[in-house]
């Protein structure tokens, strides 16, 4: 039966690690896979979620199953913490919510509500968008389209662009991803500015917001990179919004997300967390409880709490901190672009001007990895070694 079964290629990040790992040279920086790092290189584990762990194993009681739309304290929670508690939605339960394998898990849930509820519609992404957007959304059955977003020029957003196109290509009721901030892979997010334009834009247009926040909190701050997801839900009618746990709160194999659809009375959000709960149950039957319980805790213990607000801004500062760093390294002749750019662009990642031919020089004579599409993940880099890695980049650039 699997004689006609062919491999399938390898991830490129895949094959990124595997060619860093088997470097011996001691000098090599690793900005290809996309995980936060501290300053040895590591991705530990947070000490709020140590903690949390600790209070959880001594109080577990039983691992049942946590039933199809898994844990709905965590999902209210984690909505508390994106769009404030305050938010009119939730106030009304307008939400309706399920817990997911990760943000992934919950792209691909919000995909298949899609199939269900606008078979016909076409999901448009930007240009790049993260390559594991496609086959999560397309493979559940979901048309998908492309709209100018990062200028590879000006290492900018083309949003006049973006909104020309999708005011030429997208039609009534089709479905606009929008990375939520952080933007995968160019780190080049819309300003509060855009938002406020982009929202009345999709609700005069019947387009439809889903949005994906998988890095809150890693911009520039709680507040700061949850504005766009705030002022959609404020201004359009139905929203959909799928959230990752994996790098705030550095969870990633615990899986840990949520899918929720925002709507106009709290009886849709019924139906609608059903229909969740309905595809969950064929997809994988019924999330992992481990992280989302850890979330939980440490977002309802107030000393918890303060120990992962605290951790949370190390991290996004030490990221800001290494942005500043790498700006100033590059802030040379040929490199200013880039300087400017590094330091405008949120979160741990950035696409530099690189051609493929460029990132093999740059692991090949300097030791350096990266994405063959020039895309960094700053984390990977520290103080010490940014001085050779601005240099490594302007000689092959
Ligand atoms: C833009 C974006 N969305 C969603 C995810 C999903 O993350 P996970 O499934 O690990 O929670 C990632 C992970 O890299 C991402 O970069």
């Amino acid at each position: 039966m699997f004689e006609s079964v062919a491999p399938r290629p390898n991830d490129p990040i895949m094959v990124v690690m595997e060619k860093c790992k088997a470097d011996t040279r001691p000098e090599k920086i690793d900005l290809g896979v996309g995980v936060y790092k501290d300053s040895s290189g590591i991705t530990t584990i947070l000490k709020s979620v140590k903690l949390a762990e600790e209070m959880w194993n001594r109080e577990e009681t039983t691992k049942t199953y946590v039933g199809t739309v898994g844990n709905q304290d965590f999902c209210k929670d984690m909505l508390e913490l994106m769009l404030g508690a305050d938010s009119q939605a939730l106030k009304e339960g307008r939400i309706g919510a399920a817990q997911t394998a990760g943000g992934s898990g919950a792209l691909r849930l919000g995909a298949e509500l899609l199939k269900v509820a606008a078979p016909n519609a076409t999901v448009w992404a930007s240009t790049p968008t993260w390559a594991n957007h496609i086959p999560l959304i397309s493979d559940a059955g979901m048309r998908m389209g492309s709209y100018p977003y990062y200028n590879r020029e000006t290492l900018g957003v083309d949003f006049e662009d973006m909104l020309t196109y999708l005011d030429g290509h997208a039609k009534r009721g089709d479905i606009i991803l929008l990375h939520g901030c952080c933007h995968n892979p160019t780190g080049a997010d819309l300003s509060p500015e855009q938002w406020d334009r982009l929202a009345p834009f999709m609700e005069e247009r019947g387009l439809f917001p889903f949005i994906d926040l998988a890095y809150f909190g890693l911009g520039r701050g709680m507040k700061e990179d949850t504005y766009g997801l705030r002022k959609v839900v404020q201004t359009c009618p139905e929203v959909l919004l799928a959230a990752s746990c994996s790098k705030n709160f550095a969870l990633y194999r615990e899986r840990t997300g949520l899918i929720a659809a925002i709507t106009q009375s709290s009886e849709k959000a019924k139906v609608l967390k059903s229909q969740f709960g309905a595809i969950q149950r064929k997809l994988i039957s019924m999330p992992p409880d481990h992280g989302a319980a850890l979330v939980t805790r440490i977002l309802r213990d107030e000393s918890l709490r303060k120990i992962w607000v605290e951790e949370l801004a190390e991290m996004r500062e030490r990221v800001l901190g290494l942005r500043q760093l790498l700006s100033e390294a590059l802030n040379v002749q040929g490199g200013e672009a880039m300087a400017a750019a590094i330091k405008n662009q949120n979160g741990m990642f950035s696409t530099l001007p690189l051609s493929p031919e460029h990132t093999e020089r740059l692991r090949d004579e300097h030791a350096v990895y990266l994405m063959p599409s020039g895309r960094i993940n700053i984390a990977g880099a520290n103080a010490s070694n940014i001085p050779r890695l601005a240099e490594a980049i302007l000689a092959v650039h």
